[in-house]
């Protein structure tokens, strides 16, 4: 059978540069991206920039700039991000190009033609840093923005509105009815919340500036930039028929927890309008907080990544996000604790696993892995956890539980580190009658080592292909999870490197 998978990013605003918040965001959806790939399906993967709207022609008139000069070294600093944070997207997405115009040009009549895009007039509030419209209602206790806390403003224009209340009671029911749609469970219970509070038409057009997409035939209008934006996930495949059959509906739209209602209730309701299949799942992740406070430049707070992988390299980066943080939950960020986990978790546990193994092959048996004969049942114990590591690690990563699958390979790296104190290869290695105790022994910890560089691929990459590397295996990239279901499956006979260190520790003063 055909194994399609499609994961997406938000578009991120070029109004800024990304934070390590962002980068949380992108590092999840590629390794899940990478482990879909492992685990034998063809993954589309995009992630983009969302280019339009008042605040950034607002920024751009601020620096004398046309938007896009404003926005597109900004956009470079996006994918250089990207690129030195190892994400793989498969297509990245500039909302302001003209092969998204015209999808979301052609989304927009599809509606009008179906009578769900109507013209009237539009009075009410409106948050330009977060781009949205707000009822009275939803304010906060000050009468500001509910997501930013900044002052919203009154507008009022002749408008185009989307007739979303017509599509209230199907989105409601099928959020109801299907309980993966949106994750996690207190994500959908607000969803359900908020629809039954009920859902007012939805205004999708502006004509107080004018860096937006045009209303076709209309031209004074633009689009809301929400509308726009979220087109932005059938942009890549509307056109090719064949794609959009291989990759539409998505599996998932990762988002952060604050645009989860765009995207499980606007979004789907628009898809309803044009007669599109809805996504398969909104996973609302949390955010990256520092002493409880979200991460985010009006606030002050900000951790550039750039400097972090400058630093400590971009797999470190990647795992403590990973690993630290619970997926759906909100997780905080510090230089302590991401120094800790380096230390203990990669240089300790990890680094030191490679390079004892390496080490005693070397030394004891002049860098030949040796085929192994015979096992103890000490030896046999190492095999069945690697087995039900390998098994845990599938279900875990499918379940979308990263932390937990992380954590349990971690377990399987002490594991190997216990399996060396037990066997103790350099008394075996004193006594001539045990050399193939010795083998089995060296030939069980870089078996191990391959299984787990394996079930970190999709997480560190580059660490794992170092690991291959000194191994002296192929390059890891063809590799699919089958090759480590067997234990057994390392080359007999087989030279390996001499250690290098993975991690170095860092020194704290
Ligand atoms: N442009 C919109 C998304 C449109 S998608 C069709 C947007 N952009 S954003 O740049 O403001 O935010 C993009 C993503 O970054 C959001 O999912 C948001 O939750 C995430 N994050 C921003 N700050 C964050 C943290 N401090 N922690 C985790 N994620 C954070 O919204």
């Amino acid at each position: 059978m055909e194994k399609n998978f499609y994961i997406t990013t938000p578009i991120y605003y070029p109004s800024q540069k990304l934070h390590i918040g962002h980068a949380y965001c992108t590092t999840i959806a590629d390794t899940v991206a990478r482990y879909k790939r492992l685990t034998g399906h063809e993954v589309f993967f995009l992630t983009g920039s969302d280019e339009h709207g008042q605040k950034l022609q607002r920024a751009a008139q601020a620096h004398n700039q046309s938007p896009l000069e404003y926005i597109d070294p900004i956009v470079d600093s996006f994918k250089e991000l990207w690129r030195r944070l190892d994400i793989s997207y498969d297509d990245f997405i500039r909302t302001s190009e003209p092969r998204h115009q015209k999808v979301v040009q052609d989304f927009f009549e599809r509606l009008q033609k179906n009578g769900d895009i109507y013209k009237g007039t539009y009075s009410g509030l409106y948050c330009t840093p977060c781009e949205s419209y707000w009822l009275e209602r939803d304010l906060d206790e000050n009468g500001c923005c509910p997501d930013c806390h900044r002052p919203v403003e009154k507008v009022s224009e002749e408008a185009y509105f989307f007739r979303m209340s017509n599509y209230a009671d199907r989105i409601l029911q099928y959020i109801e009815t299907h309980p993966d749609f949106v994750v996690p469970t207190s994500r959908r219970n607000e969803m359900i919340n908020f629809i039954k509070q009920g859902l007012e038409d939805l205004c999708v057009s502006r004509t107080t500036f004018d860096w937006g997409i045009p209303v076709p035939n209309d031209p004074k209008h633009v689009i809301y930039v929400w509308f726009d934006a979220v087109i932005n996930y059938i942009t890549p495949l509307i056109g090719n028929p064949e794609r959009m059959k291989k990759f539409w509906p998505a599996d998932i739209h990762l988002v952060g927890k604050e645009i989860v209602r765009f995207h499980s209730i606007i979004w789907p309701c628009m898809l309803m309008a044009a007669g599109l299949p809805l996504p398969k799942q909104i996973y609302g992740h949390g955010w990256l907080v520092i002493d409880n406070e979200k991460m985010s430049k009006s606030k002050g707070n900000v951790v550039d990544p750039m400097l972090l992988i400058d630093e400590f390299g971009a797999d470190a980066i990647r795992y403590f996000l990973l690993r630290e943080i619970t997926l759906g939950q909100d997780g905080s960020f510090s230089r302590d604790a991401l120094i800790n986990r380096i230390n203990a978790d990669l240089a300790n546990d990890l680094g030191n696993l490679l390079h004892r193994t390496l080490n005693m092959i070397g030394k004891f048996q002049k860098g030949i892995v040796n085929a192994p004969r015979g096992e103890s049942p000490i030896d046999q114990s190492l095999k069945s956890d690697a087995r039900s590591t390998v098994e845990n690690y599938i279900n875990l990563m499918d379940a979308m539980e990263l932390s937990a699958a992380i954590k349990n390979v971690w377990q399987f790296v002490s594991r190997s580190n216990k399996y060396i104190d037990e066997t103790a290869p350099w008394k075996l290695a004193k006594d001539a009658s045990q050399a193939q105790a010795l083998s089995n022994v060296l030939y069980n910890l870089v078996e191990s080592l391959r299984i787990i560089a394996v079930m970190i691929s999709p997480l560190m990459p580059s660490t794992a292909q170092k690991i291959f590397e000194q191994l002296n295996l192929e390059p890891i990239e063809q590799l699919k999870i089958n090759s480590i279901k067997e234990f057994g499956a390392f080359p007999r006979a087989h030279a390996v490197n001499k250690p290098q260190q993975l991690f170095p520790r860092i020194v704290v003063d």
